[in-house]
């Protein structure tokens, strides 16, 4: 049995519930909690007019102040291009050839070169520059098109064999089993006789052979010593350094289907500064001539 809940005068006025005997008393919101959540109706609803809030399909509505955290990442570009401008025009007016002698303009210009080849190059010659099949390694002294300053940017800032700049580099060697230029006990020669140059366990019977098929498709671009040919990309094949391979089997598939590697023009993407940068880059990594 509950007790009836005692009255006194003066009491607010209950809810009308009543949990066996406990009643609630209807007590009017304390004002300070009433005018602190006004107060915040009011501040989300000029918060969500000043500043992006509303969602919209393609995008959150903007906001009467126009605050954007892209629009704050750009000012700081800005700043910092702003305070490299004069360094900069530097690297761009500079003759290539000198400015290993300039140490300020020249260390500045290797640590903007190794930001853009992280950016741009990395994906295809490696974070170290190492390369990788098909992507040369930019850290020997093997050079496909040269490794003297003015021959990287070049090669930079044109690319090689691509179709977006018709000064790119430029070679293509035949298919030589596909187009049928050479029979297969032929590839299969002229194949260890390619291994031979650089010293490749190979079948010795097959060399003499293969060392004519070799002078007669082979030498006016690798050279008859197989030393290679930079005006034409022609890898040296007397090295073991290789950009496809140099098993067996890799050299045969090269001489049947041929390569077409591929890099695009530099030039039509960064900025000179930043093309200049990215050859004294590789250019100091090693292999620079
Ligand atoms: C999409 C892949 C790709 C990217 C990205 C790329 N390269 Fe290349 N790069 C190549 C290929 C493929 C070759 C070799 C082309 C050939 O077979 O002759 C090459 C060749 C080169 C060479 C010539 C090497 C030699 O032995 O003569 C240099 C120098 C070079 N790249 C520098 C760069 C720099 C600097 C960047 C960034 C700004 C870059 N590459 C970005 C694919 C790429
Ligand atoms: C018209 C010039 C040309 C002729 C002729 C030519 N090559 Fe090449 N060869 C090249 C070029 C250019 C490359 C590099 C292709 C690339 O990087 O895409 C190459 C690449 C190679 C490679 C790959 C080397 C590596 O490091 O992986 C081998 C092996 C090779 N050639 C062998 C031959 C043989 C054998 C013949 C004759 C049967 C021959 N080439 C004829 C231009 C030529």
């Amino acid at each position: 049995m509950s007790k009836a809940p005692q009255h006194h005068k003066g009491d607010p006025q209950t809810t009308g519930h009543n949990w066996d005997g406990i009643e609630e008393f209807d007590n009017p919101m304390p004002r300070w909690w009433l005018w602190t959540f006004y107060a915040c109706i009011v501040w989300a609803i000029g918060y969500s007019i000043a500043y992006p809030a509303w969602p919209g399909i393609k995008s959150a509505s903007a906001g009467l102040l126009g605050w954007s955290t892209r629009a704050d990442v750009a000012r700081e570009i800005e700043a910092v291009n702003e305070a490299n401008a004069a360094i900069n025009a530097r690297l761009v007016a500079a003759d290539l050839t000198q400015i290993s002698n300039d140490p300020e303009l020249n260390s500045y210009a290797v640590s903007a070169g190794a930001a853009v080849f992280k950016t741009w190059c990395a994906q295809c010659h490696g974070a170290g520059a190492a390369g990788a099949k098909g992507y040369p390694n930019l850290l020997d002294d093997d050079w496909l098109w040269g490794g003297d300053i003015e021959s990287i940017h070049y090669t930079v800032t044109h690319g090689v064999r691509n179709e977006d700049d018709g000064d790119a580099r430029y070679s293509q060697m035949p298919a030589f089993g596909r187009d049928d230029l050479l029979s297969d006990e032929e590839i299969d020669q002229v194949t260890n006789f390619v291994m031979s140059l650089s010293e490749t366990p190979m079948d010795a019977s097959l060399v003499a052979a293969g060392k004519v098929v070799f002078e007669d498709n082979c030498a006016s671009c690798h050279m008859p010593d197989g030393t290679g040919d930079r005006t034409q990309g022609a890898p040296n094949l007397t090295d073991a350094i290789w950009l496809y391979g140099g098993d067996y089997d890799t050299i045969k598939e090269t001489v049947t289907n041929a390569r077409f590697g591929v890099m695009p023009a530099w030039g039509l993407r960064l900025n000179e500064d930043q093309i200049r940068a990215a050859a004294l880059y590789v250019h100091q990594l090693g292999g620079g001539e």
